[in-house]
């Protein structure tokens, strides 16, 4: 499973980055405002960061619109990739990018309809959010597996990007499941290499270490 970082901070960022685990990065509004930059220059920061694909999300919520951003946010940088949302005009705009050769990541998909329609418009990645269906009750684990099987089933090349993930279980379970992608906020990539006979094997091996001889 490839890992994504799923923040705007670029401390976060470098830092998830110098650990080797980072294979690209999703934005969204909220993320990226909380930075306090603007969108395109935040966007074009974190391109010069991370080698891969980086996840910028359109505004408009008409299919002209999404692709007149669509288009500008796609000149910023090879690696960018246009984060449209999940809804009718997004489609439509989708299907474009797709004839046009700009990557999209279809975001706010809490259906597997709604998946299996973004795959069949062309969209590159569809993310699913596990931990908003959590929130109301519902399973977003199931989602992930659902949208796993159907893409498989028809060979759409569309991969499924887990993101909304709230701890390392969601990790762990969309790895089982044959999620392509996980989008982990910081805190998270953090949470998986955290364990307590680490923490406590290590402070022993030191402690002894300190009773080796020198010479
Ligand atoms: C994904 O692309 C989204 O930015 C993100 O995973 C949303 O997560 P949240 O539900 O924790 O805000």
């Amino acid at each position: 499973m490839k890992i994504f970082i799923d923040s705007g901070d670029l401390n976060e960022i470098r830092d998830a980055v110098a650990m080797g685990v980072v294979d690209g990065v999703t934005t969204n509004p909220s993320l990226v405002a909380k930075t306090g930059k603007p969108m395109a220059s935040l966007i074009r920061e974190i391109c010069e960061i991370v080698d891969g694909p980086i996840s910028a999300e359109v505004l408009s919520t008409d299919a002209e619109g999404i692709l007149r951003e669509g288009r500008e946010l796609a000149k910023i940088h090879k690696n960018v990739v246009v984060k449209v949302p999940l809804i009718a005009e997004g489609i439509k705009a989708v299907k474009v990018f797709s004839q046009e050769g700009i990557k999209t990541n279809v975001t706010l998909c809490f259906s597997a309809t709604q998946g299996l329609l973004a795959a069949k418009a062309g969209a590159t990645y569809v993310s699913p959010f596990i931990g908003r269906i959590d929130d109301i009750g519902g399973n977003g684990l199931d989602l992930v597996g659902q949208l796993v099987q159907i893409y498989d089933n028809y060979d759409f090349q569309t991969q499924v990007l887990a993101a909304s993930i709230r701890h390392p279980v969601h990790v762990i379970e969309a790895a089982l499941l044959g999620a392509h992608v996980g989008t982990l906020p910081y805190k998270v990539i953090l949470q998986l290499l955290q364990h307590p006979l680490t923490a406590s094997g290590l402070e022993t091996f030191l402690a002894d270490a300190k009773k080796i001889p020198t010479a």
